[in-house]
């Protein structure tokens, strides 16, 4: 098979490229990706070299850039992770939010249907169901629960889930769409609260919690959403959503009281800042769907993965620091300089 993972140099889409790549020696793997500030290609750098891996620069919004592409490479499945991807950026500005995450879907999904494909997968999340309240720990999203947005990323999510799901009833696109929880662990940009509190506990700097850090999120292993998508592209059915998540619901201060006893640092660094406005309390998954229809299961409690995720910051110090520095950003010129085609 041939797959473009569209968004591959962020945070998901580069541990799925890395999963594809090194599981799967007899399918090509293309990563698309514009590089904004979220995209990192050192994030790509230990398969970059293999030979059924390649990285092309460019952005699913530009129409003609995209049919080219999928004219030339001919994909059989595509797999869209590139997005707007943090709530706090959509609120101080959701305007790239629109463009990229409903627009570019439909930009991705008409150059589907030109040139055929077996399987267009939409990578969601569950903001789509909007929030639950913290005292009901008996309700959990499920796939037919209503879409009911906060913020504008999440209203920019469920736009394109939407636009996805009139594709596939109006065209006949193949199409499926996973919803996921919050995912945590390797190659997470460091404006996003797991990363953001390693980075900074690390440099004994102030982690800001929102409000009183009640706020709870469903947190899942990334690689354990990887192999999810991965089984959805391969056996799920299409015009279906799976829901993806692990039961390991946990609040932010929790969360960060977690992080800041692993790495011996005092709570005294925990500074609480004035609210997210709109600020979803509680996400929690069912995915029961997807366990008993495709045999999924995390492999990864959170206790363990969080402690697996902080010696990875640990042992990968260059990683981040080269983005708290913007030295991450003159990576593309480092490389590509003189092997543009
Ligand atoms: P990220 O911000 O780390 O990565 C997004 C990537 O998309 C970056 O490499 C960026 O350069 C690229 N990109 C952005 N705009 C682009 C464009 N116009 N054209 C081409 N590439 C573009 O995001 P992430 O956390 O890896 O999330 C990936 C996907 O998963 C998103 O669709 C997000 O909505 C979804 N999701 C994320 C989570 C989570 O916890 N992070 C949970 C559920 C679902
Ligand atoms: O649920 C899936 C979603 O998870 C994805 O769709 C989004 O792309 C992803 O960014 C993430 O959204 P959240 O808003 O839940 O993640 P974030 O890491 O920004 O925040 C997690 C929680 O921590 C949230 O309740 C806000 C809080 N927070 C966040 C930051 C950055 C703080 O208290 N302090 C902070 O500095």
């Amino acid at each position: 098979m041939k797959i473009l993972v569209t968004g591959g140099a962020g945070f998901i889409g580069g541990n799925f490229a890395h999963l594809m790549v090194n599981q799967y020696p007899e399918d090509d793997i293309v990563v698309l990706d514009a590089l904004t500030y979220a995209g990192n290609l050192e994030t790509l750098e230990p398969i970059m070299d293999k030979p059924n891996f390649k990285f092309v620069k460019g952005n699913i919004c530009d129409r003609d850039f995209v049919d080219e592409l999928f004219k030339n490479e001919k994909f059989d499945v595509v797999v869209n992770f590139a997005a707007e991807s943090h709530v706090d950026r959509s609120i101080e500005n959701p305007e790239i939010f629109l463009e990229t995450n409903i627009m570019g879907v439909q930009v991705l999904m008409d150059a589907c249907r030109k040139y055929g494909i077996q399987r267009y997968h939409q990578v969601s999340t569950d903001e789509v169901y909007g929030d639950l309240p913290l005292d009901r720990p008996d309700l959990l999203f499920h796939e037919d629960t209503p879409i009911h947005t906060s913020s504008p990323y999440s209203a920019s999510k469920a736009s394109a889930d939407l636009l996805v799901m009139a594709y596939h009833r109006t065209y006949g696109l193949p199409v499926t769409i996973s919803r996921c929880s919050n995912n945590y662990g390797p190659y997470h940009f460091p404006e996003k609260l797991i990363p953001l509190v390693i980075s900074r506990a690390l440099a004994e700097e102030s982690i800001p919690v929102y409000g009183e850090g009640a706020n709870v999120r469903d947190w899942l292993y990334v690689r354990d959403h990887c192999t999810a998508i991965d089984l959805i592209i391969r056996k799920g059915k299409d015009g279906e959503v799976y829901n993806i998540g692990g039961h390991n619901e946990k609040s932010n201060l929790e969360v960060v009281k977690t992080i800041l006893k692993q790495l011996g640092k005092s709570e005294d660094l925990i500074t609480y800042v004035k609210d997210r406005p709109g600020h979803d309390l509680r996400y929690a998954m069912d995915p029961e769907k997807i366990e008993t229809e495709l045999g999924w299961e995390p492999e990864y409690r959170f206790e363990e993965g969080i402690k697996v995720t902080i010696q990875w910051y640990l042992d990968h110090k260059d990683w981040w620091q080269h983005i708290v520095n913007g030295e991450y950003q003159d990576y593309y010129e480092k490389m590509y300089k003189n092997r543009e085609l």
